[in-house]
């Protein structure tokens, strides 16, 4: 498959420096979902059909995770989707605009288990107040991951945001969504018998 006509429409060149004009790349102004951590790109493929009406931005810092995203996109009938390849982190204020997305999912973040490389965790306080800049009020965080230790660490951080509220009782649920579209990690760590912790925050208010 020639992937060159793809990458052409699909994948936004990042300057770190200059604020992404979602308007101008998606010729309208629909909600932005932004996915980060796309990896194979189960999720984007599926959920883009599903909500035509929405753009949906994915992340990843992998350039072969890209390739495998781009080959099950087409023009047609993706064409709200848009792709980036890029190591995110809290710098993300500065090409994200800020209010500018509705929903934000993060599926099954590299959970660095050993606790010598816990502070390698995507998910730490400075990302999250990124992440809040980004995010509109009313708009939501989705978060999954296999590792209890991760989960626990991430509900402990959200504890500490008094403008954002757990969707779930406790902070989370392993109860299945409607409309829940399945990962290619979530498939792998059910079969090696771990089931998935969803996290679910509401950002209530500005700070
Ligand atoms: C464990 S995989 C999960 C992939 C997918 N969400 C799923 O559920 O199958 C994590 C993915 O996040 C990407 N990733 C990790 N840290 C990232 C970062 N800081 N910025 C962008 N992508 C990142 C990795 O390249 C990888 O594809």
């Amino acid at each position: 498959m020639d992937l060159s006509k793809n990458r052409k429409f699909f994948e936004l060149a990042i300057n770190q420096e200059k604020q992404l004009d979602f308007e101008r790349i998606f010729h309208n102004n629909n909600e932005i979902h932004l996915e980060i951590g796309s990896g194979r790109g189960e999720f984007i493929e599926r959920i883009s059909t599903m909500y035509s009406i929405i753009n949906f931005l994915g992340i990843d810092l992998k350039e072969k995770r890209i390739k495998t995203i781009l080959r099950k996109l087409d023009t047609k009938n993706h064409s709200n989707v848009r792709l980036a390849k890029i190591y995110i982190d809290e710098n993300v204020t500065k090409w994200i605009p800020e209010s500018s997305i509705e929903k934000i999912y993060l599926m099954f973040p590299d959970p660095w288990p050993k606790k010598k490389h816990n502070r390698r965790r995507l998910i730490n306080a400075n990302f999250l107040n990124a992440l809040n800049k980004i995010l509109k009020v009313n708009g939501l965080i989705e978060i999954t991951t296999d590792h209890q230790n991760y989960a626990e660490w991430i509900i402990d951080i959200f504890k500490e945001r008094e403008n954002f509220k757990a969707v779930f009782q406790n902070g989370f649920t392993h109860k299945i969504q409607p409309n829940h579209i399945e990962t290619h990690f979530e498939i792998k760590k059910r079969e090696e018998g771990f089931a998935p912790i969803f996290m679910n925050y509401l950002k209530v208010r500005e700070l």
